[in-house]
């Protein structure tokens, strides 16, 4: 089979001819038709990411056709078309993952590739209003997404949202459930354009995070304090969020791009009974609720661009320079 194999970091990811994998008891093979990329490729390939071992397939989603089941693994898999929950073994705990839990695309190989291993309680039927790459793109960002929201923030119809990054894949699926939850949300981002296309998916408003005084401009704007933020960037911003954030309010983190912030306001998030949550992707059961959701909701992610999986470097320098409004697919077809 062709992948796109990272071989050292900081160095070109390159198309490789290597052997076809093989399930093995529990498991299942996937034909993969579309990959799709998350920060998290990036911050291997640039090698700021824990324990990586080289080579490595990177890639943590995926959409596919079962080819295969390896022994006492269910055989009604077989030829049906699938996504794959890229968080393995989760653990029994729904509050957080156990000593097990690990992910496809590192330590063992990802999605970047024309077929895949994975366990079979991995696999989760196609959201049939999905084409292949809109598929792809679904399961890490929109399950991060959906815990962020719904599980730790336990957003309700009505709240005032603010979602930092607009970019971001992920900020755009909290975006699209946040408003299809009937949430009132605002977004900040970097580009003009960017917010102007956050607007046509149901945003409110948005301002842009690096104007100096953005944080009153947008507590203006939006006529008062939030009831939820969902952010992934961290960094000096953080204050600013801590500051806009309503009394017994939420705020819900799940990356630090923009590294941890310089200090936080801890009198500030006391007196207003400020809940500060950390959250990273999610359980089966998150999993299972983000798809239900999407199919009720017919929600559609946005792809920003489709390239070949042999192009797998051009589309992650296209992440590095934050030019995206969604998600980057790679396809095999
Ligand atoms: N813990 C988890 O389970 C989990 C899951 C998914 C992602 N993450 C983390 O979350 C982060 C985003 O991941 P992703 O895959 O969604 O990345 P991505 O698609 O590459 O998005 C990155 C976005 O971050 C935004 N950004 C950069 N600097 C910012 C700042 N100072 N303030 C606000 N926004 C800023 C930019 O938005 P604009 O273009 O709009 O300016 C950019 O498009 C990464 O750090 C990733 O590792 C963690």
């Amino acid at each position: 089979m062709q992948a796109a194999v990272l071989s050292e970091v900081k160095q070109p990811i390159v198309p490789q001819s290597l052997p076809d994998p093989v399930a093995a008891a529990g498991q299942a093979v996937v034909r993969i038709r579309a990959a799709a990329l998350n920060h998290r490729d990036l911050w291997i390939k640039l090698g700021q990411y824990a324990n990586i071992r080289l080579p490595l397939v990177p890639g943590s989603d995926g959409a596919g056709v079962v080819e295969s089941v390896g022994a006492s693994s269910d055989a009604a898999w077989i030829g049906r078309e699938v996504i794959i929950n890229p968080a393995i073994d989760w653990g029994d705990d729904p509050r957080a993952q156990g000593p097990k839990f690990h992910f496809v695309g590192l330590p063992g190989n990802g999605t970047f590739a024309e077929k895949l291993v994975v366990p079979v309680a991995n696999l989760s039927a196609k959201p049939a209003h999905l084409t292949w790459e809109q598929a792809a793109a679904l399961p890490l960002a929109g399950m991060t997404a959906w815990r962020a929201l719904f599980t730790r923030a336990q957003l309700k119809a009505g709240e005032r949202v603010l979602i930092t990054g607009i970019g971001g894949g992920a900020a755009l699926f909290a975006l699209q459930f946040a408003v299809a939850a009937g949430a009132e949300v605002w977004v900040t981002s970097s580009s003009p354009d960017k917010l102007a296309r956050a607007r046509t998916l149901g945003a409110a408003g948005g301002v842009d995070y690096r104007a100096a005084g953005w944080g009153p401009a947008l507590q203006t704007a939006a006529g008062g304090l939030f009831d939820v933020i969902v952010d992934s960037a961290g960094g000096e911003g953080f204050a600013s969020l801590i500051e806009l954030t309503k009394p017994g309010g939420r705020v819900v983190f799940f990356g630090a791009t923009r590294g941890n912030p310089p200090g936080l306001d801890l009198r500030r998030c006391f007196f207003r009974q400020i809940h500060l949550l950390g959250t990273t992707m999610g359980s089966p059961e998150d999993f299972a609720g983000m798809t239900a959701f999407v199919a009720r909701h017919r929600i559609v992610p946005v792809v920003d661009r489709v390239f070949p999986l042999a192009e797998a470097e051009p589309a992650l320098r296209h992440m590095e320079n934050a030019a995206q409004f969604g998600k980057i697919v790679l396809t095999t077809a």
